[in-house]
């Protein structure tokens, strides 16, 4: 039976500047989390998810996050032949569970997908000022500079849902239509927006990714590397691109969110992961980790034993025969239309 100590509100007190005493700035990533979660049921290890620097920001965080669409998606069977979401108690699990093995950093998700769980777990576990937390925003690039309120817009609604009056993290993402490929490429706007929001101290730190090229990102790095804290990029067994960039996301001093390990989960399906692919999740975070130019590896989780599956990639040193079906999922060719850009422009094998 899970003990957590369930509180009704975030700390009102918890200023900007008593959360930066907390988290972050040479704070070992989940330092002060264990005391306060003290009594949550965890695994019965001891191991903790490692650390790292994340660029230009120099906050400690963990090599893994959690999070995002996850909590959207309805993917948990419900007991009667269908499916649903996880509730805010099994998110306070995961969450709580998370960050008594050291993890720091929750994600969010495409604009459209976001959910208030991870908000309200937070908040009932009175916990905002112990982790990270990075949102997603959309934007264009068009250089319209009424393009502005769409950043304003949908960070007012992620502070809402997130129940917090500032976030970590603004990442920029886009759609398909709004993307150098389609002929735009002036960020500007976006960046005087981001500028205004850090003003009023409702962000603390930027970055930007998806879906763009690997030369793209390339170019975004050369144009706008200065600026941003971070960037977001798809990496796993299967989709590599990532490795020809990286290096130059170093070079500016990027902290590295890498999202998609698995596919999100396209590269799991129809393998039998209690059998033959048992622990396969966790070798594919550990393949992603071993990669030390990637400061987070970002996934999504949707039950507390993904959640402990996932995370104990951080101690997972992979054996051969793990290579060996790794180099399995990497020549498998994902034919759903939603993973077509991986497909083309991600992948190496
Ligand atoms: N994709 C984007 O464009 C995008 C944009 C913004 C943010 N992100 C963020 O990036 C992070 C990663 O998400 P992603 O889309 O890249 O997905 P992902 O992490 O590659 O895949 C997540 C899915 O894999 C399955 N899974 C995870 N752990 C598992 C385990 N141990 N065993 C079996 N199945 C497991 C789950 O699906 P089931 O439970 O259904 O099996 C889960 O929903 C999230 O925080 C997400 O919000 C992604």
């Amino acid at each position: 039976m899970t003990k957590y100590k369930f509180t009704s509100n975030t700390k009102n007190d918890s200023t900007r500047r008593q959360f930066i005493k907390n988290v972050g700035f040479g704070v070992v990533a989940g330092g002060m989390a264990g005391p306060l979660l003290q009594n949550a049921q965890s695994e019965a290890t001891t191991q903790k998810v490692k650390s790292r620097v994340l660029g230009k920001t120099g906050l400690k965080v963990s090599e893994i996050g959690i999070g995002g669409h996850s909590w959207a998606y309805k993917q948990v069977p419900d007991g009667k032949g269908d499916f649903r979401r996880p509730t805010v108690e099994e998110a306070m699990q995961m969450i709580g569970d998370a960050m008594d093995k050291g993890v720091n950093f929750l994600d969010s998700c495409t604009p459209l997908v976001e959910s208030s769980t991870p908000g309200e777990a937070l908040k009932r576990l009175g916990v905002r000022d112990k982790v990270l937390v990075s949102i997603r925003v959309s934007h264009k690039m068009k250089g319209i500079k009424t393009d502005q309120q769409e950043i304003y817009k949908w960070t007012e609604e992620r502070l809402k849902l997130w129940q917090t009056d500032y976030v970590d993290f603004c990442l920029l993402c886009n759609t398909d239509n709004d993307t150098p490929q389609s002929g735009y490429w002036d960020m500007s706007y976006s960046i005087e927006a981001l500028d205004k929001l850090k003003e009023q101290g409702k962000i603390r730190f930027t970055g930007f990714g998806c879906h763009f090229t690997p030369e793209l990102f390339l170019e975004a790095f050369d144009k706008f590397g200065d600026y941003f804290d971070t960037c977001s990029i798809p990496y796993n067994i299967r989709h590599r691109a990532a490795e020809m960039v990286l290096p130059a996301a170093k070079k500016k001093n990027l902290g590295v969110i890498t999202i998609k390990p698995f596919a999100r989960g396209a590269l799991l399906k129809d393998r039998d992961l209690t059998g033959a692919y048992a622990g396969l999740p966790r070798d594919m975070i550990a393949f992603v980790l071993e990669n030390k130019l990637v400061d987070i590896c970002t996934c999504g989780v949707h039950t507390l034993e993904q959640t402990r599956e996932n995370l104990s990639a951080s101690w997972t040193k992979l054996n051969p025969k793990a290579r060996d079906r790794l180099k399995d999922v990497a020549g498998t060719r994902i034919t759903d239309r939603e993973y077509a850009w991986l497909e083309q422009d991600w992948c190496h094998a």
